[in-house]
């Protein structure tokens, strides 16, 4: 059994930093490789930010993607060997699936807690009731310096006017993740639309 990150000292999550680093470099492609790091850079200022713990978020940002370059039957195989139950969606909607084992792989190698692992199994669709460190993956994802998707720019302008970390993942579901589902005459995940929902009615009150 690793350590479990919650018993590790601000020294040992440093030298947790670099091993994921080294070990991402050697598992992923560059391109893929630099947005982990740069996406763990956005999570350190939006934790900062918002009160959050960096250590936390940067290790989580960091291995967020850690499982996006497996291929499908890659997936199946290590869900199967690691009891971990799929449904139909992660059949249909394989985007998905990359949250899902990356966060198995994450406890399994590096000890992250299930907070941690949330933030990663979910950091694709988002879910209802989601956790600040959930917010702080999902948004870190999407807004890294090095994107240049269409609605980015938008996406950080509402970030960096509103400073408000449900207004921003809001308005990112509405415009671009369901849209781009739609164009595309993909499945939208249910979690995606939890997510929506739960923040209007939240904020409804
Ligand atoms: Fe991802
Ligand atoms: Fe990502």
């Amino acid at each position: 059994m690793v350590k479990s990150v919650d018993e590790m000292n601000k020294t040992e999550k440093e030298e947790l930093l670099e091993i994921i680093t080294i070990d991402l470099k050697a598992i992923l492609s560059e391109e893929r490789y630099l947005h982990s790091i740069s996406t763990m850079k956005k999570a350190k200022e939006i934790a900062k930010a918002h009160h959050y713990d960096e250590q936390i978020a940067m290790l989580t940002a960091l291995a967020h993607d850690i499982a996006k370059e497996m291929t499908n039957e890659e997936y199946y195989t290590y869900a199967k060997e690691n009891n971990i139950p799929l449904d139909e969606f992660d059949y249909l909607n394989v985007i998905a699936l990359h949250g899902k084992v990356g966060a198995h792989i994450a406890w399994k190698k590096y000890g992250f807690t299930k907070e941690m692992q949330d933030a990663i199994y979910y950091h694709t669709t988002g879910r209802a009731n989601m956790t600040l460190l959930d917010k702080i993956i999902y948004l870190a994802d999407k807004l890294e310096d090095r994107r240049n998707y269409n609605e980015v720019e938008e996406l950080r302008k509402i970030y960096k006017d509103s400073n408000n970390l449900d207004k921003t993942i809001l308005w990112d579901i509405d415009n671009d993740t369901i849209p781009k589902r739609i164009e595309k005459q993909k499945l939208i995940h249910p979690n995606s639309i939890y997510a929506r929902n739960d923040i209007l009615a939240k904020n409804s009150k």
